[in-house]
C-alpha cells in the first residue's frame, strides 16, 4: 500500500482505506464513495500558492503547460512519467460587467470562468486527464462512462489522442445534443445508446464495468475529481490568489461541487488560504433532486453521519412516480446525482445553498452571456441564472465578488440557441415553446432581405 497517496472512505466513522490502484471506487466496508487522500506531512507542499506560478516560465514541459498538472503538488497521486496530458486547462477567467449588470452585481464584481476552451470543449477534460492517468497506472486497456454527452466527448478525445485505451460510452436515447454525439463518433468511441435516460445509463455502465473489468471514468471515480480541483486553482490564480465571496456552479451529478469543496477544504487545511468561498449549486428545475433534498427537506452532511433516510424516501418517490429528469439543459438532466454525499460535505465545509432555475431563465441568461462575448451551452448558463435569483433574494449582495463557472462551449448544443434567436415561430415552438419557454427576450433575429444590393444596403443602414 502506498502510504503517501491512497483512497479513503468519505465517512469519518468508517474511514476504510483502499489501495491507490484499486478501481472499484466504492468503500469495501460500507459501500460509500471514496476520496483520494494524501499524507501531506510526507509531501513537498508549496509554502504559498504564488510559488506555483514559477511553472509558467517552463511551458515547454507539457506537465507545466497543462492548466491541470501545473498544480500537481495539490493532487500528487501520479508519478510524472505516468501523467497523460493533451494540454487541457488553458481556460479563461473573465470579468463580465454586462452580465454583472444583468444579474444585479456592481461593475467589477462578476467573473466568468470559461471552461469551453478545453480540448473537448468542456470542463470534463480537467477530470479526464486525471482519471485517464490513473487508468494508465492500473494497466487499463478499456475505459467507459455513461454520459449526457460531455464526459463521453472528453473520454473519446483522450482515447483518440493517446491511442492508449478504447473508449466505451453509454448514452441515453433521445436527449444527447448533436455537437457532443458527433465528438464521440468522430473520435472513434464505441457508442452504446440504450433505451433509457442518463440515470439508467449510469446504473448500467457501473454493472458492465464491474463485470468486464473496464475502467470507469464517471465522476464516482475520485481521480476525476482530483483533476477538477484545478478549475478552482485557476480561478484563484486569476484573482491573484484572493478568495472570492461566492462560486456559482451548475449541478448535475455534483462532481464539480464535490471537487471544488475538496479543493478549498484542503487549501484551508494546508494553510494556503484563510477561508473558503461559499458555493451556490444551481439545478435545472426539471432535474432538481439536490435542491429538493437540501433546501426543501433540510438534508445535510452532518459531519458524515449516516445519510439522512429522507434521501432514500425521495429517490423512491421519484421511482414510484416514474418521475424522469426533464430540462432543455440536457447536460444536467440528472435526477440521481451520484456525488450527493460529497456535495453535502462541500456545502457544510464552505457554506452555501442550492437553487433551481427554469429553462426560460437559463436561456435568457445564456443569451446575455453570449452577448457579453462568451458562448456557453444551456447547462452552463444555469450558474448565471441562479446568481440572478440569489441576488434578487438578497442571499448574494451586489457588492460580493462572484465567479460563475461556464462549464462548456456554445457549439456543444446549438439547437436551443438557434431556436431562441430564430424568426420562425414554428422553429421556436418545436424546440422551445412545447417545453414551456414562452419568450426570447434577448433574441438576435436574422434579418430577411431579398437578394438585391439596394435592399441589402438599406437593411444594414437601418440595423447597424
Ligand atoms: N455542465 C455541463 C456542460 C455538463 O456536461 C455537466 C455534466 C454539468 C454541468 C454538471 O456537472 O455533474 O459535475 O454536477 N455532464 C455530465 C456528462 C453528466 O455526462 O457529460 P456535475
Amino acid at each position: 500500500m502506498n502510504d503517501i497517496a491512497f483512497q479513503r472512505c468519505i465517512h469519518p466513522q468508517c474511514g476504510a482505506t483502499v489501495d491507490l490502484l484499486d478501481t472499484h471506487f466504492q468503500c469495501p466496508k460500507c459501500g460509500s464513495l471514496l476520496d483520494v487522500a494524501y499524507d501531506w506531512d510526507k509531501l513537498p507542499v508549496p509554502k504559498k500558492l504564488q510559488d506555483l506560478e514559477a511553472k509558467w516560465s517552463d511551458r515547454a514541459n507539457p506537465l507545466n503547460f497543462s492548466g491541470v498538472w501545473r498544480f500537481r503538488e495539490l493532487f500528487p497521486f501520479a508519478p510524472e512519467a505516468s501523467i497523460m496530458t493533451i494540454g487541457e486547462g488553458q481556460t479563461l477567467c473573465q470579468k463580465a460587467d454586462p452580465v454583472a449588470e444583468y444579474v444585479g452585481l456592481k461593475p467589477g464584481k462578476l467573473y466568468l470562468q470559461y471552461e469551453g476552451m478545453n480540448p473537448s470543449g468542456s470542463f470534463k477534460d480537467n477530470g479526464m486527464t486525471a482519471a485517464f492517468t490513473h487508468a494508465g497506472m492500473t494497466g487499463a486497456k478499456r475505459a467507459a462512462c455513461a454520459s449526457t454527452g460531455n464526459t463521453s466527448a472528453s473520454l473519446a478525445i483522450y482515447c483518440a489522442a493517446t491511442n492508449l485505451m478504447r473508449a466505451v460510452i453509454f448514452i441515453g436515447s433521445g436527449k444527447i445534443s448533436y455537437g457532443k454525439l458527433s465528438q464521440a463518433l468522430e473520435h472513434g468511441a464505441l457508442t452504446i445508446q440504450i433505451a433509457g435516460d442518463f440515470d439508467d445509463a449510469l446504473r448500467r455502465v457501473q454493472e458492465v464495468s464491474r463485470q468486464l473489468g473496464i475502467y470507469l471514468v464517471n465522476s464516482i471515480n475520485p481521480f476525476r475529481l482530483e483533476g477538477q480541483k484545478s478549475v478552482m486553482f485557476r480561478v484563484l490564480e486569476a484573482l491573484r490568489w484572493e478568495v472570492p465571496d461566492w462560486i456559482v456552479v451548475p449541478g448535475g451529478n455534483l462532481g464539480n461541487t464535490s471537487a471544488f469543496g475538496k479543493a478549498f477544504a484542503e487549501l484551508v487545511d494546508l494553510g494556503l488560504i484563510a477561508r473558503p468561498p461559499r458555493i451556490a449549486v444551481i439545478n435545472a428545475a426539471g432535474a432538481d433532486t439536490f435542491y429538493q433534498l437540501y433546501e426543501r427537506n433540510g438534508v445535510r452532511w452532518n459531519g458524515g453521519a449516516t445519510l439522512d433516510p429522507k434521501v432514500g424516501v425521495y429517490l423512491k418517490y421519484l421511482d414510484d412516480a416514474n418521475k424522469r429528469a426533464d430540462t432543455l439543459a440536457s447536460a444536467i438532466e440528472i435526477n440521481r446525482p451520484v456525488n450527493l454525499p460529497k456535495a453535502l460535505r462541500a456545502l457544510e465545509r464552505c457554506g452555501g445553498c442550492v437553487r433551481e432555475v427554469t429553462d426560460q431563465e437559463i436561456l435568457d441568461a445564456k443569451a446575455k452571456i453570449g452577448a457579453g462575448g462568451l458562448g456557453c451551452e444551456p447547462a452552463s448558463a444555469a450558474s448565471v441564472a441562479g446568481l440572478q435569483k440569489l441576488v434578487r433574494e438578497g442571499v448574494i449582495s451586489s457588492d460580493d465578488r462572484v465567479v460563475c463557472i461556464l462549464t462548456a462551449h456554445l457549439l456543444k448544443d446549438p439547437t436551443a440557441t438557434v431556436a431562441y434567436h430564430s424568426s420562425d415561430p414554428k422553429m421556436f415552438d418545436d424546440v422551445l415553446g412545447k417545453r414551456g419557454v414562452r419568450r426570447a427576450g434577448f433574441a438576435n433575429r436574422a434579418v430577411q432581405v431579398p437578394n438585391d444590393l439596394a435592399e441589402i444596403v438599406k437593411a444594414i443602414e437601418l440595423y447597424a
